[in-house]
This record gives C-alpha cells, sequence and structure tokens, in this order.
C-alpha cells in the first residue's frame, strides 16, 4: 500500500475511534429558499417565570412502541440506531445572529446541554463553532462531549459531497455528530442522502437521518433507495401536533424522532404557555410551562431542541430534571394533540 494511503485509513481510523468517540459511551425559510435569502427575524422575548424545582427525579419509559429507541433519564441521552449516543436535549440555533449563535452555544454547554442544532441555512455554522471553540477554550466541555447536528439545504442537494466538507469547514471540525436533509425533496434527495452516506464512510459524519418528512411513504422513498437507516427524524412536533403517526412508522428503523418548534416556535410559544392544562401543570409543579413541554417531549420519547438567545431562559431550559410528569399528567398533555402544525412548510 502506498504511504499516502496508509496515512488517510489510519485518519479515517482515529476519526472513527476519537472523533466520534460517543459510540457506546450527546418561521424557518422554505425548502426552495437560497441560504443567503434566509431572513427569520427576531421575535420578541417571552416573559416567564422563574423555575424551581421538586419531587422524584425516577427515569421515566420514553414510549411504549415497538423498536423505537429508549430515553435514559440518568446519562440523558438516547442510543441511536448505529449505537451512537445523542443527548436527549439540545439547544436550537434558527434565526439566531451570528453573535447571539456564539453566546447561545458558550452559554448552553455552560448550563449542561451538550447538544447543539444548527443548519446551513440558518447562516450562524461558524458562530456555533466559536461558541464551541470558547467553551473547549475554558475547559467546558471537550470536542467529544458535544453533540453538534447540521442540516443540508436543499439547493445543496445536487452537491453533496461539497456540502458535508462546506459545513465542517464552517463549523471548524473534524467531524458532525449528525447531519440530516433539511427537506424532504423528491427531485434529488435520494443523492443527497447517498453523499452523506459516503461521508459516514469517510469518518466525515457520525449519524445522518431526514428532517421534514410528515408521510410514511415519503419517508420510505428514501429508506428503500438508500443503505444507511436514518438514525433521526426532525419534525415539527409540540404538544398541539405530535406527530404519533410518524414515530409510530419510524419505530421499524429504530429511528428517533427531534421535535423542532418544541415550544411552538418564536411568536407562537404563549399559545402553548397560556394553555390551561399546560399552565396547570406547571404551577402544581412550581416550574414554568417552558418546562413542562420540554418535559413532556423527554417522557414522550421526542428529542427535543428549544431555541433560546437568553442566557436565563437556556439555563431554565435544562433545568428539567428534578421533576417528572405523573402519568395522568402525560395522559392530558396528550389529549392536546390537534394534529395543527403552526408552521406551513
Ligand atoms: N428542521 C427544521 O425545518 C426546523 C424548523 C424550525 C426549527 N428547527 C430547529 O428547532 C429549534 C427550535 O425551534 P425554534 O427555536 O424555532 O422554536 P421553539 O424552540 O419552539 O421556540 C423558541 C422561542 O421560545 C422562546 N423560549 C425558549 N425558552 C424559553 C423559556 N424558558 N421561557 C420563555 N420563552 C422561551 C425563545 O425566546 P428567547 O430567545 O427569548 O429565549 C423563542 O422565542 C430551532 O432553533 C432549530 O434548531 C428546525
Amino acid at each position: 500500500m502506498k504511504t499516502k494511503t496508509i496515512i488517510r485509513l489510519l485518519l479515517a481510523l482515529c476519526l472513527l475511534l476519537a472523533g466520534c468517540a460517543h459510540q457506546n459511551s450527546s418561521s424557518e425559510p422554505s425548502a426552495t429558499t437560497e441560504p443567503a435569502q434566509a431572513t427569520a427575524t427576531e421575535q420578541q422575548a417571552e416573559q416567564t417565570t422563574a423555575a424551581s424545582t421538586s419531587a422524584d427525579p425516577t427515569a421515566t419509559a420514553p414510549t411504549e412502541i415497538d423498536g423505537y429507541p429508549a430515553f435514559d433519564f440518568d446519562s440523558k441521552t438516547v442510543t441511536l440506531n448505529n449505537g451512537y449516543e445523542m443527548p436527549i436535549l439540545g439547544l436550537g440555533m434558527f434565526s439566531l445572529s451570528d453573535s447571539q449563535a456564539e453566546n447561545s452555544t458558550y452559554w448552553a454547554l455552560k448550563a449542561g446541554f451538550r447538544l447543539i442544532d444548527t443548519a446551513h441555512i440558518y447562516g450562524n455554522e461558524a458562530a456555533v463553532g466559536r461558541g464551541l471553540q470558547r467553551a473547549i477554550d475554558e475547559g467546558v466541555v471537550t470536542r467529544e462531549e458535544v453533540f453538534i447536528t447540521t442540516k443540508m439545504w436543499t439547493s445543496d442537494f445536487d452537491n453533496g459531497d461539497a456540502a458535508v466538507d462546506a459545513s465542517l469547514e464552517r463549523l471548524c471540525v473534524d467531524y458532525i455528530d449528525l447531519m440530516i436533509l433539511h427537506h424532504s425533496q423528491p427531485s434529488n434527495d435520494v443523492q443527497a442522502y447517498k453523499a452523506m452516506e459516503r461521508a459516514v464512510a469517510d469518518g466525515k459524519l457520525c449519524s445522518i437521518g431526514l428532517s421534514n418528512y410528515y408521510e410514511p411513504d415519503d419517508f420510505d422513498r428514501v429508506v428503500n433507495a438508500t443503505t444507511i437507516k436514518p438514525a433521526l427524524l426532525q419534525n415539527e412536533t409540540h404538544p398541539y401536533h405530535q406527530s404519533g403517526e410518524m414515530k409510530a412508522h419510524i419505530a421499524q428503523y429504530g429511528t428517533v424522532l427531534e421535535s423542532w418548534f418544541p415550544l411552538g416556535g418564536r411568536g407562537n410559544t404563549q399559545t402553548l404557555f397560556n394553555d390551561e392544562t399546560i399552565s396547570g401543570i406547571a404551577a402544581a409543579h412550581g416550574v414554568s410551562a417552558a418546562q413542562v413541554i420540554i418535559r413532556w417531549h423527554l417522557q414522550a420519547g421526542n428529542i427535543c431542541i428549544p431555541g433560546s438567545s437568553n442566557e436565563q431562559h437556556i439555563i431554565e431550559d435544562y433545568d428539567v430534571w428534578d421533576f417528572e410528569l405523573s402519568e395522568e399528567e402525560m395522559a392530558r398533555m396528550t389529549a392536546l394533540d390537534k394534529n395543527e402544525r403552526f408552521a406551513d412548510y
């Protein structure tokens, strides 16, 4: 074997062993928007009550669907269908400016979050990389302790290999824990998924998955044309749109659901926070409505990635481990489902 080839093989091995070290051991633009046109605006910060916690931190079975990955409330992770561990609670970066994304990433890691969700279309991958580096430099975390998710935008689907490399470069990391296709796009999403599969083989990506696939047939279209089963499906999911059908469907592949707009999304959060069932449960536990919703996602088996640019909210959103919703409260939350989305894409 040539020296160059040996070096390449060794590098790939190092990435797999060291880089992807989690194994077995953390209104969006429409699908046709170009990255440069991502125009999400900041909405007013929502008011929240100060958090207090109570009760028994006992682990709760996340879901009773056969084959669906189990959540571990002690390690605060789930084991994906490929053996990698992923944190079940993360912070989302949608619509955050560069400085907000950098600070929020840093604050989140300081608060205990180990999962950050960004995307090429958000325009803040580089800022997330800076926030991560700041936390690493200060000894808050190591790279291996943090799980970074990013998404391939639809306009990159014809050039998936280059899109992976560009995200790696912007994030300034050697590997990405999870990359997902941002939206279903039947004309070329299979091609893009195959590029992500190649990047897994090259040690550039640890896990791959999908986002915004709302019909079982559409999800299966990609699964049946590719080799690696999606580790995760990220769809709009919250108490008014609980994604039960898709969650039951993806369980056969061991795919886990992740909720975007977990609190309803910017501009909609008060609708959920003021819901009488949610605010009633919050009052009963002495926690905020946001915390009740986040805890509901986790106990329901949804990886949850609330978005925030506010350090106090970020601290509050991670403070959900010391109380538990009872079966009766979970049933009342389940009864809120209206199969109603806030976004129209
Ligand atoms: N795949 C997709 O197509 C897609 C689409 C949308 C979103 N996402 C991902 O999902 C993440 C979450 O969605 P999102 O950020 O749009 O919506 P969200 O998490 O449902 O809601 C964010 C809103 O909640 C507020 N908030 C957060 N914590 C709070 C607290 N403790 N008390 C009061 N208000 C609080 C935030 O305000 P402050 O900033 O003032 O805290 C912001 O206004 C995104 O950031 C992104 O990573 C993916």
